[in-house]
């Protein structure tokens, strides 16, 4: 699977530095996040996650005893001291969105030398990658339901903040044992305006990518998010992921093939698309219906109706997560389980990484251990495909 970071080709701003020093940027009296607090004030546990863009820690609040997750930031040229772009716009997005299903930034902390930045959030127990690679089927349909619509709720409060994720998937879906989703990973999510300008359309890991971004499409908008959580409902309900392509046109055939083969009747501006229109890609025929009701028969017919509509090629045509929000299917029996009713599940991230299957990159068993042996961890360790 193509992971979507770092390849953000015509943003010519991302992947770059900020020639600025770091530590002015968040040390001392007002930086960027007010006032940060050395990392040496958390005690570190043990490796969680290995991402594309940082380290995740999970670690201990010295002075209130609260679990946190630290994501070191990777300084990309630390001799110039230079602080990534990417990180930045993640910092300063977090610092705006405030919602109960969104992951909360607590603070930004620094090391001892000031080399070391790292985001500190809340922590949660589990993320959806992990839980359903250790559970196939951890939810019944009123628990998918209610997991349904706290990530609606999380995506329609961005999207009404003028902020698109641009990364909905399974390992950035967190899930607290006190039955929460908690969106995370904003490392590519992006404020858009009107009118809108060209962005990058390789965003989005390739399994979640919309059909207009597979082609090329660089005016997209937020219904790129919702139809990565049509996939998201897809996979909760199947334990499986929907659309596991290999290469974008893998990805566009196996989409044709649950969906039926699009046309410009159906998605008008279609042919105008990038992909389309320079014969990069073409359009897989021979696919004239939507098998979509057939292929995930534990879905009821309201069920498949709302997977049918966040699924729509045209994004003009797509639900909104507000609109998924209001669909018959939350509605009709069983209904959505509440929060406090909601399963959990034994805690994955203390168990070594290996065990783990994926993303752990082979520290997450060892505890302890101060915050100056970090540059020692190998950042770039061979990462498996995450869902
Ligand atoms: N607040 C958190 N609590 C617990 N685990 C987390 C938290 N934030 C991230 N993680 C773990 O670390 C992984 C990588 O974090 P993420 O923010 O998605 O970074 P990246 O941009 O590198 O993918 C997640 O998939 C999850 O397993
Ligand atoms: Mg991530």
């Amino acid at each position: 699977m193509e992971g979507a970071k770092g390849r953000e080709g015509n943003e010519a701003a991302d992947g770059q530095s900020f020639s600025a020093s770091t530590a002015a940027l968040f040390h001392g009296a007002k930086g960027v996040f007010g006032n940060c607090r050395p990392v040496s004030t958390y005690e570190k546990l043990g490796r969680i996650g290995q991402g594309a863009y940082g380290t995740v820690y999970e670690a201990i609040d010295k002075e209130t005893k609260r679990p946190v997750a630290l994501k070191r930031v990777i300084l990309h040229n630390e001799k110039q001291d230079g602080f990534p772009l990417t990180s930045l716009r993640e910092v300063a997005l977090l610092k705006r969105i405030a919602h109960s299903n969104c992951v909360a930034l607590l603070d930004v902390a620094v090391g001892r030398n000031r080399d070391g930045v790292f985001l500190v959030f809340e922590y949660c127990e589990h993320d959806l990658a992990h839980l359903l690679e250790t559970v196939r089927r951890p939810f019944s349909v009123s628990e998918v339901k209610t997991v349904m619509q706290q990530l609606l709720r999380a995506v329609a409060y961005l999207h009404d903040n003028w902020i698109i994720h641009r990364d909905l998937k399974m390992s950035n879906l967190l899930y607290t044992n006190r039955g929460q989703l908690k969106l995370a990973d904003f490392g590519l999510a992006r404020t858009y305006g009107y009118p809108p300008r060209p962005m990058t359309p390789t965003v989005v890991t390739l399994w979640y990518r919309a059909p207009e971004l597979l082609l090329g499409c660089e005016s997209y908008t937020t219904a790129i998010d919702t139809w990565a959580a049509g996939c998201v409902l897809g996979e909760l309900v199947r334990g499986e992921p929907l659309l596991p392509g290999k290469t974008p046109v893998d990805q566009l055939s196996l989409t044709c093939a649950l969906l039926g083969t699009p046309t410009e009747r159906i998605w008008p501006g279609m042919e105008a698309l990038p992909a389309l229109r320079g014969g990069t890609m073409t359009v897989p025929q021979g696919h004239q219906y939507n098998t979509l009701a057939s292929r995930l028969p534990e879905l009821s017919r309201a069920g498949a109706a709302l997977l049918d509509a966040l699924l729509t090629y045209d994004p003009a045509k797509r639900h909104t997560a507000r609109e998924a929000l209001a669909h018959a299917f939350f509605a009709e029996h069983p209904l959505p389980k509440e929060e406090v009713l909601m399963p959990t599940f034994p805690a994955v991230h203390a168990q070594p990484s290996a065990a783990r299957g994926s993303g752990g990159g082979g520290g997450a068993g060892r505890r302890g251990g101060g915050w100056a042996d970090l540059d020692r961890d190998a950042v770039s360790a061979a990462k498996k495909p995450r869902r």
